[in-house]
């Protein structure tokens, strides 16, 4: 079979790590017999640097006829200065709407063989943790009306935004979460400030009625502030956390970093008919960029999610998975990875020793 597949490389490391991952694919096509055609899409800086925008309508129809879109990374300091509705974000946001991927699942696992690079003490860990962030993403504070005024009070200038969520957009990815909870551990910690928020009341009235016919499911309410510290305190007592945009933005951030690396952790955007966008949760990291020692395991692991999710490819992406595990298990490290004085290997290596292993 043949899939397309639209590619933002983007900024920074993007290209970098997209790179390999496309050749992950290639190397899947060919194993199993399937053609992935890629078609590259400009987004972010380096389209603003050629457009004048960082999203051109031709770019957003290109990834609406592909099947599914592979992403890097966007932004960088280049960039820092130019208007609000000019910055290379806007590129990732203005995707997210235009395909209306509404439901971002990060899943955060703790590998075995990278305990050492796991920042939270053995005894806390336990046996490890598996969690999947199922974060909504195309409304909360994001996508309100942003503004700033004078303040009537004297004091200068205002920034505002809006932060809601309607019943409707909360039940849609609430669902996404029980039914992801199902397969796993059946579990969902829906995570709000409903001791605060009038948004968070609404959307943990509609968790609440939603659970309803879910009865296989447990559910639990947590605070974010609570949730973030019980993130590092017993990461073990989560399954699937279920939350709006801004929370889930950090506690996936969160979430990464207790797996090792940010550099690990892939996601998946979906919208109502399964297709997807697929990226790391990492940014563009322009630090380091065009130095070949990115990890590019968190978008190979994208690829994963790609082929079971809008593809239905599920001995495919298990093989993906079972080749980074292979690659971490032999004790391949890219430099984020690696402990004080371990021996790290450079992107394309990692790639080249993850498509060895398939
Ligand atoms: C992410 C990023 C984006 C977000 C930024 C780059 C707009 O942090 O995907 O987590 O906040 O959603
Ligand atoms: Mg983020």
């Amino acid at each position: 079979m043949k899939y397309q597949i639209a590619v933002v490389k983007g900024d920074g490391i993007g290209p970098e790590i997209v790179t390999e991952a496309m050749a992950v694919l290639e190397k899947v096509g060919r194993k199993f017999g399937h053609e992935f055609a890629f078609q590259q899409v400009l987004a972010g800086g380096c389209s603003i640097d050629a457009h004048g925008v960082p999203l051109t309508e031709e770019a957003i129809q290109t990834c609406k006829a592909a099947d599914s879109v592979l992403l890097g990374a966007v932004g960088g300091p280049k960039w820092d200065n130019v208007p609000s509705e000019k910055r290379p974000e806007k590129a990732l946001l203005g995707l997210r709407a235009a395909l209306g991927l509404f439901a971002n699942l990060r899943p955060a696992q703790m590998h075995k063989a990278l305990s050492a690079a796991c920042p939270i003490k053995p005894e806390i860990i336990g046996d490890g943790f598996d969690i999947l962030v199922c974060r909504e993403l195309t409304g909360d504070v994001y996508f309100g009306a942003h503004g700033r005024r004078e303040s009537d009070k004297g004091w200068g200038v205002v920034g505002y935004d809006d932060m809601n969520y309607s019943a409707f957009e909360v039940e849609r990815i609430a669902r996404r979460a029980f039914e992801m909870a199902r397969v796993r551990s059946k579990k969902v910690t829906s995570v709000d400030k409903a001791n605060v928020l009038e948004t968070s009341r609404v959307w943990r009235e509609t968790v609440t009625r939603v659970a309803a016919d879910y009865p296989d499911v447990e559910l639990g309410h947590m605070y974010v502030d609570n949730a973030a510290m019980q993130l590092v305190h017993n990461p073990g007592q989560f399954d699937v956390i279920l939350t709006g945009n801004l929370f889930g933005d950090i506690l996936s951030d969160e979430a990464s970093m207790i797996t090792g690396s940010i550099g690990m952790l892939p996601s998946a955007s979906l919208n109502e008919s399964g297709r997807g966008m697929y990226e790391p949760i990492h940014g563009s990291a322009p630090d380091i960029a065009g130095q070949g020692i990115a990890n590019p395991i968190a978008t190979i692991l994208s690829c994963a999610m790609m082929l079971r999710y809008s593809f239905g490819l599920k001995a495919e992406a298990d093989a993906i998975e079972a080749a980074v595990e292979k690659a971490l298990d032999d004790g391949h490290r890219t430099r984020d990875l690696a402990t004080p004085g371990e021996k790290a290997v450079s992107t394309h290596e990692m790639g080249e020793i993850i498509r060895g292993n398939l």
